[in-house]
């Protein structure tokens, strides 16, 4: 049989109540389609593990997670105890760019009878994906601080981009939008301000998109892009951001289909040489954290993403079948969507809804 060895790290807070819906339905799909999920669960990556360790991972979190088919991540992050950027810099930015893992795919989709905050929005107007590079950018560790504590500190953060880096996201996004019906691609910029690295990016979009004359492509800055996220959504196939931009449009995407709750992404090595991690595109919600109302289709349907990269497609759409039947269904939503379940009541009833 067919057998997929998973590395699973939960993390924080609701990543802790969301990663067993995850796995439930993981496990579901896995005996109804016929393969098998050979799973090690990992304790590090967590702030309970600094609290014990005085680090997000040991040292040989490497050999640690060996090579497994895939990750599967919950969300990490517990501000009160652990700064966020050493939390996040000891932990899944160190994923995304110890593996290579250059493209963060996330779907943007209002589903069937969920209830969209934009007025007039059916499921269909809003159905695009944001492609985010994930691991340069606005997101370096370029930089210091020079007279440090005095009067005339200077803090500097550079963005870093590389051809490579531009062109390889690039090409990903261009793909995704050939073998999609609109063929249409759009470049969040901001060329008009931040002069030197976004002409590059506007630059490096007019070169790759020469090689895919069958796809057409726009650009917005950033500022207006956001706008046009809320009054035309429908305007939208395949986004492309670099890693700051992707990550702001990759909030606002799904807020508008009524809850970031729902999200997933895919951190992926396109190349398949270091494995790919899969994640809802939410945090650790402190502020939920503990009552067992999180909302956990974003886990549920990374668990597709996941599965859909392994090659089990038809698993995966099933998922998706589930989700949607239960996501139409109003007593079986979560608070995020006005409903009234329980964490592992929505998770139980999309497992039953599988099959
Ligand atoms: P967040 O995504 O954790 O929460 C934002 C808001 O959305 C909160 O009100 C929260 O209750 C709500 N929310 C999020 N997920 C939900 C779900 N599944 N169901 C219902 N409601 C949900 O963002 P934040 O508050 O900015 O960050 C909290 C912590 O998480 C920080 O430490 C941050 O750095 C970290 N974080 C981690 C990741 C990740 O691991 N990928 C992503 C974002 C934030
Ligand atoms: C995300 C998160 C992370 C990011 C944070 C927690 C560092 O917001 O995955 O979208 O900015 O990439
Ligand atoms: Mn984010």
């Amino acid at each position: 049989t067919r057998s997929y060895s998973i590395a699973v790290i939960p993390g924080d807070g609701i990543g802790k109540e969301v990663m067993p819906e995850g796995m439930r339905v993981l496990e579901k799909a896995a005996s109804i389609f016929g393969f098998e999920i050979e799973q090690k669960w990992h304790d590090f990556a967590c702030c309970d593990y600094y609290a014990r360790h005085g680090k997000m991972m040991p040292d040989n979190w490497k050999e640690e997670i060996g090579r497994p088919d895939a990750i599967f991540f919950g969300a990490v992050g517990w501000p009160d105890t652990v700064p966020d950027h050493v939390s996040l810099w000891g932990s899944l930015l160190q994923f995304r760019r110890e593996y290579d893992q250059y493209v963060n795919l996330r779907p943007v989709r209002l589903m069937p009878g969920v209830p969209c905050p934009l007025a007039g929005r059916e499921p269909g107007d809003i159905d695009f994906w944001v492609v985010r590079e994930n691991t340069e950018g606005e997101y370096s560790s370029v930089g210091g601080i020079m007279f440090p504590n005095t009067d005339r500190e200077v803090v500097i953060q550079e963005t870093v981009m590389t051809r490579i880096g531009v062109d390889r996201v690039l090409r990903y996004a261009f793909d995704l939008a050939q073998k999609r019906e609109r063929k249409h691609l759009t470049s969040a910029t901001k060329s008009n301000g931040i002069a030197i690295t976004m002409p590059y990016w506007d630059q490096r979009v007019e070169a790759i998109g020469a090689e895919y004359p069958d796809v057409s492509h726009d650009k917005y800055h950033i500022d207006i892009l956001t706008a046009q996220f809320v009054l035309n959504p429908d305007r939208f196939d395949v986004v492309v951001g670099s890693n700051l931009f992707g990550d702001i449009l990759s909030d606002l995407g799904p807020a508008c289909t009524g809850t970031i709750g729902v999200a997933p992404s895919g951190n992926i090595n396109p190349e398949g040489i270091h494995p790919s991690l899969f994640e809802p595109v939410h945090g650790s919600a402190p502020d939920i954290a503990g009552q067992g109302i999180a909302n956990p289709v974003g886990q549920i349907w990374s668990a597709a993403m996941m599965l859909e990269h392994l090659g089990e497609a038809e698993a995966a759409a099933a998922i998706m079948r589930a989700v949607e039947q239960v996501l139409a269904t109003p007593s079986a939503r979560t608070r995020d969507l006005k409903g009234a379940a329980s964490t592992d009541a929505c998770g139980k009833a999309i497992a039953e809804a599988l099959g």
